[in-house]
């Protein structure tokens, strides 16, 4: 399996399927991937409407015919816009094909429709958290009574809008990812981590979890 990040809160999963997580590509300043370079995708997994996560969702949508899997509201927006659209709620599953399961998690957030959610993806026997954009809330904990194994984590650490490192460092401890992966930070000023900071939580996990930062751009196999 291959994770490429593009900055933000960009992901893509490639396994058996290709994901794509809240693809913020061609308005994203520290995105160095355009559009037209993403691969075709199967899926695409959106965790709120804020511009920064939904971004070019259903522009890519429509270029792969993809399923758009996101909180039942927004889902009802695509399908609107004539794009495939599975909705679904916090706590939910949904099976889209054999062998791959998507578990909506709650994240404490805002947004204008729906809610505002993370996702498990399952995945060629992995599962691949992404929280979304969140504060630090015990539903984080919860995540680990029904997973028992979360091979790779997605989280905000860029503080202002969703945690920050000191949050990150509890949920971490809670979920215990193997490879936890900053994300949301250094795309605006308002949100910039210091190099320092994020090798400081690098170094406090270092016994349980390894931390994977990684630049727009860049991915690696697991
Ligand atoms: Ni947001
Ligand atoms: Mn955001």
């Amino acid at each position: 399996m291959k994770i490429t990040f593009y900055g933000h809160a960009a992901f893509l999963i490639e396994g058996t399927k290709r994901v794509l997580i809240d693809p913020f590509i061609s308005q994203n300043p520290i995105c160095n991937t355009k559009v037209s370079e993403i691969p075709k995708v199967d899926y695409i997994l959106v965790t709120h409407d804020h511009a920064d996560h939904l971004g070019d969702a259903f522009e890519i949508a429509k270029r792969d015919d993809a399923l758009i899997i996101t909180i039942h509201e927004i889902s009802l927006l695509a399908a609107e816009k004539g794009i495939k659209a599975e909705g679904m709620n916090i706590g939910g599953k949904i099976i889209p094909e054999n062998g791959i399961e998507i578990f909506m998690t709650n994240s404490v957030h805002s947004s204008s429709n729906g809610g505002e959610c993370g996702f498990i993806l399952t995945m060629d026997g992995k599962n691949i958290f992404h929280t979304g954009d969140t504060g630090l809330t015990y539903d984080l904990k919860v995540v680990k009574e029904l997973f028992d194994t979360i091979d790779v984590a997605m989280f905000p650490v860029g503080d202002r809008y969703t945690m920050g490192i000191p949050s990150v460092k509890i949920a971490a401890d809670w979920i215990r990812p193997k490879i936890l992966i900053p994300m949301h930070y250094n795309t605006w000023e308002i949100i910039n981590v210091s190099k320092e900071k994020l090798e400081e939580l690098k170094n406090d996990l270092k016994n349980k979890t390894e931390v994977k930062i990684l630049n727009p751009g860049e991915s690696f196999e697991i």
